[in-house]
């Protein structure tokens, strides 16, 4: 019997080495992130930098786009309180594209909003003043290549390439020293607690010397966090886009996900996620222990499509009513045990069973161990009826716990059933008993 007992313990800091949980803690604690793709690619809506890259224009009638780029209506305190409201504890800005155009008035070269377009001044900074002042988390998106920059050697998909890094060593290090330049300027100005690089995948470690940028950023701030796309060095994984479908191998973890199809602004894309679907994506990383990193693309004047500002405030209503089972909540329970998405608290004592649908008869739990000290909806003062059926005495199979939900205690989007036990969760994880003794 006891062998099919697994104990669902939250992941003791002794599992990872305790220096790394204690800086990862805000970050798993979180669940929620906010990713803002902002640049001159919101003018014409195409795709940001990789529509040149795969010629779908030129280099230079997308750079022509910074002409355009005004940023006339930009309120970053307007974003940073729809991100607060959102429930979002992080926020990640793409400080520099691969298209090598920075948000804030960099000195390492001429490419920046400050000089290139009409908005004529730093964007960034006001924006990483804004969500400080709000307790938010700041994580800056950086790209790595720069498919602009005379010393990256490649513009296009399909090259030519401008020279080969092996038999110029010099000029690559010229693009490393950029790079570094631009990070240090970054640093100094903002301490990001979160590094969020991209574009690692055109060079290996050693070429981008992946040990010695992660070393530099982790000594001048040992707690700042690193997300995976840096060959190897970060300290969480990345999916993107396509929701896990199993659990991801990674400790820690971060879906990226957009709203409609895009990353940057695109007029012509109205593929917009209802606010309830994107609520499940977030219950679906949270019961497997990630993050949502959400996505908005404002426009090139700094306003953000009403659609995403709707997803936002939904995201805030659910969250702010459902916080205890958002923040600081640990995976859930395999998905064979019931019909809903799981968690657990922090203590490992509280099961979260999230119901992204109306029931229409009782909710069925399976193979729970412990005793229930109490069942309750989240969110109401409503108490739900519960019952188990089948707990027999001569099997250690446990009984059927039954849950019936009463209509006025369901959210609107995802009702949230709190399971609370007398001990850590555990579970009964057997095919089942033959009778071996009867009373
Ligand atoms: C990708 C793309 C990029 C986007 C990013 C967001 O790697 O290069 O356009 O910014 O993912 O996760």
């Amino acid at each position: 019997m006891k062998r099919f007992l697994i104990l669902f313990l939250v992941l003791p800091a002794f599992l990872c080495n305790a220096q790394e949980a204690g800086k990862m803690q805000w970050f798993d604690d979180a669940k929620l992130g906010i990713f803002i793709h902002w640049g001159i690619y919101a003018v014409d809506g195409v795709g940001e930098s990789w529509s040149f890259y795969n010629r779908q224009l030129t280099h230079e009638d997308y750079m022509a786009q910074a002409k355009r780029f005004t940023a006339a209506k930009y309120d970053p305190q307007a974003w940073a309180d729809l991100i607060a409201s959102s429930g979002a504890k992080y926020t990640v800005i793409t400080s520099k594209h691969h298209d090598g155009v920075a948000l804030w008035d960099t000195r390492a070269d001429d490419k920046s909003i400050a000089k290139m377009s009409p908005a004529a001044r730093d964007v960034l900074t006001p924006f990483a003043e804004a969500v400080r002042t709000r307790g938010i988390k700041l994580g800056l998106y950086y790209s790595l290549l720069d498919w602009s920059h005379p010393d990256y050697p490649n513009i296009y998909r399909d090259g030519p390439a401008k020279y080969d890094i092996k038999a110029d060593p010099a000029r690559w290090q010229r693009f490393l020293d950029f790079d570094d330049a631009q990070l240090q300027e970054l640093y100094n100005a903002y301490q990001p607690d979160l590094w969020w690089f991209d574009g690692d995948w055109e060079q290996d470690a050693e070429t981008w010397k992946a040990k010695e940028i992660t070393d530099k950023l982790r000594s001048q701030n040992p707690k700042c966090i690193i997300n995976s796309r840096i060959q190897g060095y970060g300290d969480y994984g990345t999916p993107e886009i396509g929701v896990p479908v199993v659990r991801p191998a990674d400790r820690y973890w971060e879906l990226c996900y957009t709203i409609n199809d895009s990353w940057g602004f695109q007029h012509r894309d109205v593929n917009f996620k209802s606010p309830q679907m994107v609520l499940r994506t977030l219950v679906d990383c949270i019961s497997n222990g990630g993050n949502l990193l959400l996505d908005i693309g404002p426009r090139e004047d700094g306003t953000i499509p009403e659609e995403e500002v709707e997803v936002l405030r939904e995201l805030g209503r659910w969250t702010a009513k459902h916080s205890e089972a958002v923040y600081g909540t640990r995976a859930g329970i395999p998905g064979d045990h019931v019909k809903a998405y799981t968690a657990v608290n922090a203590k490992g004592d509280v099961l979260y069973l999230y119901l992204p649908y109306k029931p229409i008869g009782p909710v069925e739990v399976k193979g729970l161990i412990d005793h229930i000290k109490n069942i309750r909806v989240v969110g109401s003062d409503i108490a739900p009826k519960w019952k188990i059926f089948n707990k027999l005495s001569w099997t250690e199979v446990p009984g059927l716990l039954e849950i019936t939900v009463p209509e006025e205690a369901l959210d609107s989007a995802i009702t949230v059933i709190a399971i609370e036990m007398d001990g850590p969760v555990q579970l009964y994880r057997g095919p089942g008993q033959v009778i071996t003794f009867n009373e």
